[in-house]
């Protein structure tokens, strides 16, 4: 099996170096989905940071992920947005695609907000839908691709974590009470975390949702595992940008043009649901 690749210390230098870059302090971290990138436009006062520029960090390959860091200002909160993730399917390691959770861990982030761009697999999903993620299934850990896998730092977090409380109740208590005063449907539901970069076969789609799954997608649960593992607190949406084919020949198919104009319909009601929550923090914090 292969070994560790990055330290503490790797973590520490990418974090070190950002805080050079910036004047933020966030406790705040937000991951932007396919899609949902132009949602950090709205930070004010923001430094902007190119992930090219931070030592060791991934650079996302994928169109509709910028690949920068946003720090700033948000609904009087100081936020660090991801504007573009890096997936297992791009040929990056476990360790590659969750090197800037650690990372944000190490500056000081306490809480992690997880977004992605889903196919719905409960029949009651429709395009444009956001779910909050409840709990998941992290396929890719199940066949022996758990980022945790490897020797453990307990400086970082326990050899064998729990996960019972992987999504933080009261983020989740919040997102509800929250997208119920604003009036935004939000369903609830189980994420399937695959590799991806193919969609699942109908065969797939319809043995998801005998298991449990009610959305699924190529990212987030690595990067939640890795987060919860270091002791933040998780809050995940997302996106359902398109109803996975269940049944073979059915006269459509899935794309990523797709996936990504779909984004365009959820950005609005993904930023009005964000902002809400946001505007609410003190009653989590
Ligand atoms: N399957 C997997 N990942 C996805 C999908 C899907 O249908 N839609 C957006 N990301």
């Amino acid at each position: 099996m292969k070994t560790k690749q990055f330290s503490r210390q790797d973590f520490q230098a990418a974090a070190d170096y950002i805080a050079q870059r910036t004047r933020h302090r966030p406790r705040i971290g937000l991951v932007l989905g396919s899609g949902f990138g132009e949602f950090a436009d709205a930070i004010e006062n923001a430094d902007i940071i190119p992930y090219a520029d931070i030592p060791h960090f991934p650079r996302s390959t994928v169109e509709g992920h910028k690949g920068r860091l946003v720090v700033g200002h948000l609904e009087d909160q100081t936020i660090m947005v991801m504007q573009g993730r890096v997936h297992f399917y791009e040929g990056f390691t476990m360790e590659e695609v969750t090197f800037p959770v650690r990372v944000m861990r190490a500056f000081g982030v306490e809480v992690l907000i997880l977004t992605n761009a889903a196919g719905g697999l409960n029949p009651d999903f429709k395009t444009g839908d956001i779910m909050l993620i409840e709990d998941q299934i992290n396929f890719l850990g199940m066949v022996g691709n758990n980022p945790l896998m490897g020797p453990n730092d307990p400086e970082l977090g326990p050899r064998f974590p729990d996960m019972s409380t992987l999504y933080d109740r009261r983020l989740r208590e919040l997102a509800i009470d929250v997208a119920e005063k604003m009036g935004i449907t939000l369903r609830r539901g189980v994420y399937a975390g695959l590799s991806g970069p193919a969609f699942e076969t109908p065969a797939e789609v319809r043995m998801l949702r005998i298991i449990g799954a009610d959305a699924t997608g190529m990212s987030t649960t690595n990067e939640s595992l890795v987060a919860r593992h270091g002791g933040m607190r998780v809050l995940g949406f997302s996106g359902i940008t398109n109803e996975a084919i269940d049944t073979i020949d059915t006269p459509r198919v899935t794309s990523h043009e797709e996936v990504l104009e779909a984004g365009e319909v959820l950005v609005p009601r993904m930023s009005g649901l964000l902002r809400g929550i946001l505007r609410r923090w003190d009653e989590v914090a």
